[in-house]
């Protein structure tokens, strides 16, 4: 089916100064010093302080406000009638290298969305929502997505709370310690539709000069992390036909890694982003190696192949080295392609506000893709300046902003307008 712009409200526009307030007010909290980006990574202080801050602006707009027992956040608009809402949003957890935008975007001009109705006294035909979901990024606790995927069912809550982070503290007690346990149920209700706005964080709508994309796909996702056992032993006294080197390993297999992604050619990627030595020292071979290992591709099939041929060439290298391997899966999503109905109004909504709109995959992972799972989805993105993202530098220009906050704004109103979405 389609969805057509609700011409009602079409001259409404949001206040870009106000989302842009608050954006730097949460930028504020978790400021990397000397940076325009900040660190907040999930559960930690500076994710609560981010969080009171976001419920108290939801509060404020009058939102009905609840917490599940993961900790996602969502506030709700009454509209004209009751029933399932118009869902948006995204994540305030950062990257410890994060910028402002990334999430953060998707959660405040939600807000914005809000504020911009109440200030026009307009109810629409049925609730909207807002929500922050928890620990998208999957940085600190693997999996990311971890909030959407509870949400929508993907996970039992009881295995989410148990997660285990990079600094040994479990998401559940975590949770409990900023007050964010909370007790709305799980899984969630499915909303009528979902819709997150978000930069690009690459590089394709800037270079060709396109201010919307209106985003079709999210590739597959394979998060691994490798740990090497060889044996420690002097630097200087072991002959290099002795060792038994994990650190060798691990180099050779960060160095394959990139090497498989130029031979399966674009889209696959591949990037080693942690890696340990044990003990760490200048003068001693390492008795342990551990590497995460992330693989992403649009194509399911060229996916497990890039996974099958890695794990042969780890496999191989750390027999011929005298060292054993052991993987744990960290997160691992097949490709998403979100609802043609949904994106065809992102677009067609793009078009009507008079701006260049592309139809693009999306490299990043996204709350969206989980809730695709329940409802019919789609995503706004803004273009990226240098295409940079999970780096303080990241930057999205205040016209481009509002240009993707407006669309949100209409796609949301139009969505609200329709009864048999969910049937699509
Ligand atoms: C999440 O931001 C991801 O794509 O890594
Ligand atoms: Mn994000
Ligand atoms: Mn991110």
């Amino acid at each position: 089916m389609t969805v057509s712009i609700n011409q009602n409200d079409i001259d409404l526009r949001i206040d870009i100064n106000r989302l842009n307030r608050r954006l730097a007010d949460l930028a504020a909290i978790g400021a990397i010093e000397g940076t325009e980006g900040c660190a907040r990574l999930a559960l930690t202080d500076e994710d609560k302080e981010g969080r009171d801050l976001v419920v108290t602006w939801m509060n404020d707009l009058g939102l009905d406000v609840t917490v599940d027992g993961i900790g996602n956040v969502v506030g709700v608009m009454a509209g004209q009638t009751d029933g399932p809402p118009v869902m948006c949003g995204s994540h305030i957890d950062t990257v410890r290298t994060g910028g402002r935008y990334d999430g953060n975007l998707g959660v405040l001009a939600g807000l914005e969305v809000v504020e911009t109705l109440l200030a026009a006294n307009i109810t629409p035909p049925r609730p909207l929502a807002v929500a922050f979901f928890t620990d998208e990024e999957g940085a600190r606790f693997a999996p990311d997505m971890l909030g959407s995927l509870v949400f929508v069912g993907g996970m039992a809550l009881e295995e989410a709370l148990d997660i285990t982070g990079i600094d040994g503290c479990q998401v559940g007690p975590e949770l409990e310690r900023i007050g964010y346990d909370g007790t709305a149920p799980l899984p969630a209700a499915a909303p009528h539709a979902f819709v997150e706005v978000h930069v690009e964080q690459g590089p394709v709508l800037e270079a060709e000069g396109v201010t919307i994309g209106a985003v079709e796909s999210v590739q597959g996702i394979s998060w691994t992390e490798v740990t090497i056992t060889g044996q420690s032993n002097h630097a200087g006294t072991t002959p290099m036909s002795m060792r038994r080197d994990p650190g060798f390993v691990a180099a050779a297999a960060a160095n394959f890694a990139r090497e498989l992604a130029a031979e399966l050619g674009a889209p696959q990627v591949a990037t080693v982003g942690r890696i340990e030595f044990f003990p760490n020292l200048v003068n001693v071979v390492p008795s342990k190696a551990t590497f995460t290992v992330d693989l992403r591709n649009t194509d399911e099939q060229v996916l497990k192949e890039a996974e099958a041929r890695f794990n042969e060439f780890l496999q191989t290298t750390a027999a011929a080295e005298g060292c054993e391997v052991d993987t744990t899966s960290l997160a691992r999503f097949e490709p998403v392609i979100f609802d043609p109905a949904v994106v065809d109004l992102v677009e067609a909504t793009a078009v009507e506000l008079g701006h260049s709109v592309k139809r693009m995959p999306s490299g990043a992972g996204h709350d969206a893709q989980m809730l695709a799972r329940v409802c019919p989805t789609a995503m706004i993105f803004t273009p990226s300046v240098n295409g940079i993202s999970h780096n303080p530098a990241e930057y999205t220009s205040p016209e481009d902003l509002e240009a993707g906050t407006n669309v949100l704004l209409h796609t949301m109103l139009a969505l609200a307008s329709t009864t048999e979405l969910a049937d699509v």
